[in-house]
């Protein structure tokens, strides 16, 4: 089994959307029993709650469903329990890496490295912002969604 765990900052935006669209391309290509997918926030400000009802709209729009998922904290324990952890962007990624045990064995790096079609590294913050930024995290979501998969040995979806 190959654990993959999404984090951003409130687990409501970004890192649902990636973890929703991720299990959807694993499913699709049969490979459910070997892939793992989760998310997280390194924020606690929404634990507990569904996604962002902009984030579920726009997903939905292009065939994904969110409804099931609900925020929790990254926690160091994760280290240990995922062999990948992705990154939204270069904050989540530093605060997650200041919570490292001294040995783990988990990657850890940013989403966006897995992306080919967008020179961009980091997946903007689309809280604050109009329902654009929602249809933009989508597209490099899938871009690097595809770009995982591959590397995780599934082919490109
Ligand atoms: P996310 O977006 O990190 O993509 O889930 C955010 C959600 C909530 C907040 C910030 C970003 N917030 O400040 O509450």
């Amino acid at each position: 089994m190959i654990r993959v765990l999404f984090v951003c900052l409130g687990n409501i935006c970004r890192s649902p959307t990636a973890h929703a669209v991720f299990q959807q391309m694993v499913d699709a290509q049969g490979l459910g029993s070997s892939i793992l997918v989760d998310s997280a926030g390194t924020g606690d400000w929404h634990i507990g709650r569904p996604p962002d009802p902009r984030a579920s709209a726009a997903a939905q729009q292009r065939g994904v469903d969110m409804s099931a998922l609900r925020a929790r904290q990254f926690q160091p324990a994760d280290f240990h329990n995922f062999d990948y952890i992705l990154a939204m962007d270069e904050d989540n990624l530093r605060d997650i890496l200041a919570q490292a045990p001294d040995s783990h064995s988990a990657q850890v790096g940013l989403f966006l490295d897995y992306a080919s079609h967008f020179e961009e590294r980091e997946v903007p913050d689309p809280y604050y912002g109009g329902d654009e930024g929602f249809e933009h995290v989508l597209n490099l979501i899938e871009d690097a969604a595809r770009g995982l998969l591959e590397e995780l040995g599934g082919s490109r979806a």
